[in-house]
C-alpha cells in the first residue's frame, strides 16, 4: 500500500475481531515506532504490548474514553520518560504505528486517558513510574465485519489551507 493510499483509507476503529494480531505485524507496529523522529533524537518512548485477556478487559474498565480496549486482543501503551516534548514527540510515532497497522488491515484507534485517577490506575496495573507520562493506550485489531458506518469528513481545503499570508485563498 503506497503511503498516501494508507493516510486517505485510514480510519479509526472502535471494534474489532477476536483474531490475535500476529507477532509479525507487532514487531512492525514497534519498528514503526522507534523510526520515529524525536526531539534531538531522544527516543524517550517506552512501549508496552499487552496481549494479557484480563489486562485487556481491566483497561477497558478502567479507559472511560475507550472502552473498546477492553474487545481488543492487542495494545500498546504509550509512556514517554523525561521527554523534553513528550505530547510531540509520542504523536509522531503512534501516528507511524496506527499507519503501519493499517497497512496491515490493523485498526486502532487514539484513547484518550486523561482523568487523573484513570491514570493512576492504568499506571498502576501496568507497572508505569508515577513520574512517567502515559499518553496513551492504542488498542489494536483486525476490524469488525459490519454495516459500514458514516465517515468522518474533513474541512474543505479552502477552510485551512493559505497560500503565503493567513487568510489569503490556497485555490
Ligand atoms: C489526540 C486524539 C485523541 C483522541 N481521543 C479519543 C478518545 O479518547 N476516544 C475515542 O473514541 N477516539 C479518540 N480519538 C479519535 C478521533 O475521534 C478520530 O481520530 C476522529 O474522529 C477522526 O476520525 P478518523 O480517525 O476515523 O479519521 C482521538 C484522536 C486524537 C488524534
Amino acid at each position: 500500500m503506497d503511503v498516501y493510499q494508507c493516510i486517505r483509507s485510514r480510519r479509526t476503529v472502535r471494534e474489532f475481531k477476536p483474531d490475535p494480531v500476529p507477532e509479525d505485524v507487532i514487531l512492525k507496529i514497534l519498528q514503526a515506532a522507534r523510526w520515529a523522529p524525536s526531539s534531538s533524537n531522544t527516543q524517550a518512548w517506552h512501549f508496552i504490548v499487552i496481549q494479557d485477556r484480563n489486562t485487556l478487559t481491566t483497561l477497558g474498565e478502567i479507559c472511560s474514553q475507550g472502552r473498546f480496549i477492553g474487545q481488543a486482543p492487542m495494545a500498546i501503551a504509550i509512556v514517554m520518560e523525561n521527554a523534553p516534548r513528550p505530547q510531540l514527540d509520542a504523536g509522531r510515532a503512534l501516528q507511524q504505528m496506527e499507519l503501519m497497522a493499517w497497512s496491515q488491515g490493523v485498526g486502532t484507534c487514539f484513547a484518550g486517558v486523561r482523568d487523573p485517577a484513570q491514570q493512576v490506575a492504568v499506571k498502576e496495573l501496568l507497572g508505569i513510574a508515577e513520574e512517567m507520562e502515559l499518553i496513551t493506550v492504542l488498542p489494536f485489531g483486525y476490524p469488525a465485519e459490519g454495516p459500514r458506518k458514516k465517515g468522518t469528513p474533513r474541512k474543505p481545503m479552502e477552510e485551512i489551507a493559505h497560500r503565503e499570508r493567513f487568510g489569503q485563498p490556497y485555490r
